[in-house]
């Protein structure tokens, strides 16, 4: 087995997703009935629980086969609906290790091996990024790391806010750009910013933050006596895979004195690849920085890391000397407490998953595995190209990640005046055929429109380092597509 063929491509079932024997009515609808989320669950899953019930041995074997078999199988190798794609087996040996042994990532005391683990990581990750001697924490998922970044910038410019709150200060401000993650805006929320107070930044045809805009609004925001304080940038956005411009934006955030907060959730990982590394060029200049293994890198679910260079910073602004859990005067080295840094109490100790991969691979192999990602999803934008004629037509001309946008246009709407009806007619195709793909059990994709640009549905393949996808996949991807959209179009002869 090469390198590059590490993967589980035998894992789970052919089918990934139960197909659905409910056949379409005359006008090529299919019933409530036959949704496969509707009568049929019910009758195969007896949900309910009962006070003094219990089930024998089989029983339960039944319920968990049961439930495994009407799951969506995302370590299938068709599994393109979502940022992550199939699951590092090296990965699943780590979680069912850290399950099994029901550790929680507090203290060194219950946690000694794991502790020792997630400080090494973080100090690698650190020296990938260009802190140096930075901090971190494995977090519960971007969204959360994410706020770690806010908490962690207003605790800098405002320690009181720890002991005060936010009562007597200006509002403060956040920037972002409009193709950035929605965690901003609830991290706005959650942290009593207020989500007014999450400014939108506009971008480029590719999806990048505009500097000019960010600067315009800057100042508008100091004019209307708003305090700006924080700007996040995005390192592979989720819908176009775009990266800002990091050298850019942290240039107008030191002119500003502001907090530079990089979300790489989906493209961190371009951290370890060698054709690709530039992308993340100027993070060494951001304050923080999330990063979701469990995306790109095929880590399981969850695991992502908030990393700071800001030393210190991280249990100064979340510590709370509680001297139940966090004793100062232990017989170790109290600095391996990691939970001290943390929001959360008992957090799962997300670390070794990641260190277990890395440790048996060597972390260049996802280096060498995600720069393969991109090329193969450069393949893919050049067959795109070459089936235009065949309906296939890009959302955008380049694409700097592996997330790749696309329409298909059906045979029937070829060639006619593009107008509002010919596009809400196209824009009805990427969820009809994802319906189809989902009823058929071949393929699951992702689609989606983006309202800031005003344009409709479309669908969105990702590549991950996992499954390592081949030329002919990539066809067979395509013609798929092309198969399900037309004989939709046949069955119920005109889309309505
Ligand atoms: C760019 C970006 N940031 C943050 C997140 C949030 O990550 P999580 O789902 O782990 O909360 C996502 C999720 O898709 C994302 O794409």
């Amino acid at each position: 087995m090469s390198d590059c063929t590490h993967g589980i491509e035998d894992f789970g079932e052919k089918r990934y997703i139960q197909a659905n024997e409910k056949p379409m009515d005359e006008k090529g609808k299919y019933s409530k009935e036959g949704n496969c989320k509707s009568k049929q669950e019910k009758k195969i899953i007896d949900l309910t629980i009962d006070e003094n019930k219990s089930l024998t041995m089989s029983e339960i074997e039944k319920i968990c086969r049961q439930v495994i078999k009407y799951s969506v199988k995302t370590s299938h190798g068709r599994f393109h609906n979502q940022l992550f794609g199939q699951m590092d087996p090296y990965g699943l040996a780590g979680t069912w290790i850290s399950e099994a042994l029901n550790t929680s990532a507090y203290t060194f005391e219950v946690a000694p091996i794991f502790s020792l683990i997630e400080t090494e990581i973080i100090k690698r990750i650190c020296e990938l990024c260009g802190y140096v001697n930075g901090d971190g924490i494995f977090s519960p998922g971007g969204s959360i790391s994410n706020m770690y970044g806010l908490a962690l910038a207003r605790y800098k410019r405002f320690p009181n806010i720890k002991t005060d709150g936010m009562f007597g200060l200006p509002p403060l401000v956040l920037f972002t750009s409009e193709e950035s993650h929605y965690s901003l805006k609830k991290a706005a929320h959650w942290l009593g910013f207020g989500m007014d107070n999450c400014v939108e930044v506009t971008t480029n045809e590719r999806g990048q933050m505009s500097v000019e805009d960010l600067e315009d609004k800057i100042l508008q925001v100091k004019a209307e006596g708003r305090v700006p304080l924080f700007v996040n940038a995005t390192a592979g956005t989720t819908v176009l895979g775009a990266f800002d411009d990091f050298e850019k934006v942290a240039d107008i955030c030191e002119k500003y004195d502001l907090w530079l907060h990089v979300d790489g959730c989906l493209g961190g990982s371009a951290l370890f690849c060698y054709k690709y590394r530039q992308l993340l060029r100027g993070l060494h200049r951001s304050n923080s920085f999330s990063w979701n293994p469990h995306k790109s890198m095929g880590a399981p679910l969850q695991c992502s890391l908030f990393l700071t260079r800001e030393l210190e910073l991280l249990p100064k602004c979340n510590s709370l000397a509680v001297d139940y859990l966090f004793q100062q005067d232990k017989f170790y080295d109290v600095s391996y407490d990691t939970g001290n840094k943390s929001v959360q109490c008992g957090r799962k100790v997300d670390a070794f998953k990641l260190w277990l991969m890395l440790k048996a691979r060597g972390y260049g192999s996802y280096g060498r595995l995600l720069d393969y990602a991109l090329d193969i999803s450069k393949v893919f934008v050049d067959k795109l190209r070459q089936r235009e004629s065949r309906g296939f037509r890009l959302v955008i001309d380049e694409f700097q990640y592996t997330n790749i946008c696309f329409w298909y246009i059906p045979e029937h709407l070829r060639n006619l005046e593009e107008t509002e009806e010919w596009k809400q007619k196209l824009y009805e195709v990427a969820p009809k055929v994802k319906e189809l793909m989902i009823r058929e059990g071949t393929l699951m994709l992702g689609y989606c429109p983006l309202q800031y640009r005003n344009i409709g549905n479309f669908f969105r393949m990702v590549f991950t380092c996992f499954p390592v996808i081949t030329d002919s996949e990539l066809d067979f991807i395509l013609n798929e597509i092309e198969r399900l959209a037309e004989q939709w179009h046949k069955d119920i002869n005109g889309f309505v």
